[in-house]
């Protein structure tokens, strides 16, 4: 290998690194499921599952700024409309965002962690 061909890969391969981990990241946040709307149209009446997959394409890009974002199995099912609320200012969301956000991590929460339903806010 000549020397700039070492350069160019000094450069790349961190950047390769990178990539990697976030696509890493992105993979790991579950998607919601059929079921999951079911449930979450139980609690919130005429959700869907592209209401809950938008959310979580919200989630994605207003939650990734600061932190990575955090994984709906993280915390119960219960506690994330609270979570939601308080980093909603750091966010700056409009309220139909924030309803889309929590909507998409109860209901996985629930699932991935076997937890009902929680008796959460409409
Ligand atoms: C402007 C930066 C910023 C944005 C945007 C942001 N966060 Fe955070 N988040 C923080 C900081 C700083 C902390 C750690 C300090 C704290 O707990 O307040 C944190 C902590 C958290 C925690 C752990 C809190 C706890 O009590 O254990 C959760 C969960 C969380 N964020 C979720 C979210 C969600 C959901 C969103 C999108 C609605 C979001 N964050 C957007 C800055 C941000």
């Amino acid at each position: 290998m000549t020397r700039s061909e070492t350069n160019t890969w000094r450069a790349v391969l961190p950047l390769t690194l990178v990539a990697g981990a976030l696509v890493a990241c992105a993979a790991a946040l579950a998607h919601a499921e059929l079921a999951d709307a079911a449930r979450a149209a139980q609690r919130w009446p005429g959700t869907t599952l592209a209401d809950l997959e938008r959310g979580r394409e919200v989630y994605v890009a207003r939650c990734s700024h600061c932190h990575v974002p955090r994984l709906p199995e993280a915390y119960p099912a219960a506690a994330w409309p609270a979570l939601v609320a308080k980093m909603s200012n750091q966010a700056k969301l409009a309220p139909e965002d924030e309803q889309e956000i929590t909507r998409f991590l109860v209901t996985t929460s629930a699932r991935l962690r076997h937890e009902p339903m929680p008796d959460v806010p409409r």
